[in-house]
């Protein structure tokens, strides 16, 4: 499942994953921080779902504003995912004007997500011709601990949950990264598993420790002693 062999990786590329409230947001902006300082490469952040047409109809099916079947929010996400991936503007083109690109969020969210509620088989189908980042790094972290991060935040907002962000849904959420990962490794993707119960500035070293280390990243900073 998952891809074929000989699976293409996109070199320059790294995707965080993760459950709802799990931190991804927070620590893609901590990233850009440690960017402005190294200026090369440029640092290009991304997410999914997108901003763009595709994303947004996704976004209102999110906040429960429109209903559609779960197969049809699948085919969105891969939908949204090909425009994000090989669009004019979008993760290859930046690759090739040089940029160091991160995305929260990429093909494992909707074999996690869409394989829960779709079963693995239209998810895999789906996905199976985007290429791995050079990196995924998936931020665990307990599902009681998200929940209730994500309570204190739209208690603070005064805004509601959206699908996909319960208990009983993010423990499954939970296993299937740890499943997935298994797999998506024996492919040969390469998955960084981050400890995202520590404080944010820890997590952000954790994440650095390993983004430091990139042939893109390494070169430069070696350069620049
Ligand atoms: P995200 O924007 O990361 O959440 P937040 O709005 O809290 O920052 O993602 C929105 C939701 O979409 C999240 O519950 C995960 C889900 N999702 C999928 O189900 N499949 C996908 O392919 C992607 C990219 C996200």
């Amino acid at each position: 499942m998952l891809t074929s062999c000989c699976m293409e990786i996109i070199s320059n590329f790294i995707v965080f994953e993760g459950g709802d409230g799990s931190g991804t947001t927070t620590q893609l902006s901590l990233l850009g921080e440690r960017f402005k300082k190294i200026k090369e490469p440029f640092f290009y952040p991304t997410f999914e779902p997108t901003g763009g047409q595709i994303g947004k109809i996704i976004r209102s099916a999110l906040k429960k504003e429109i209903t559609v079947k779960p197969d049809t929010l699948a085919m969105l996400f891969a939908s949204d995912r090909n425009e994000h991936l090989n669009g004019e503007n979008g993760i290859r083109a930046q690759i090739n004007k040089g940029a160091f690109v991160a995305s929260d969020r990429y093909v494992l969210s909707s074999l996690v997500y869409q394989g829960i509620e779709c079963g693995d088989e239209l998810p895999v189908f789906l996905n199976s011709r985007f290429p791995a980042p050079e990196i995924t790094l998936f931020f665990d972290l307990s599902p009681q601990i998200a929940v209730e991060r994500m309570n204190r935040r739209y208690k603070n907002a005064g805004s509601s949950h959206e699908m996909f962000e319960d208990l009983d849904f993010q423990v499954k959420v939970r296993e299937k990264y740890h499943s997935l990962i298994e797999i998506y490794r024996s492919k040969g993707a390469r998955v960084e598993i981050i400890d995202a119960e520590k404080k944010p500035a820890e997590v952000a070293d954790q994440v650095w420790s390993i983004v430091s280390q990139m042939p893109i990243i390494n070169t430069k900073l070696n350069a620049d002693k």
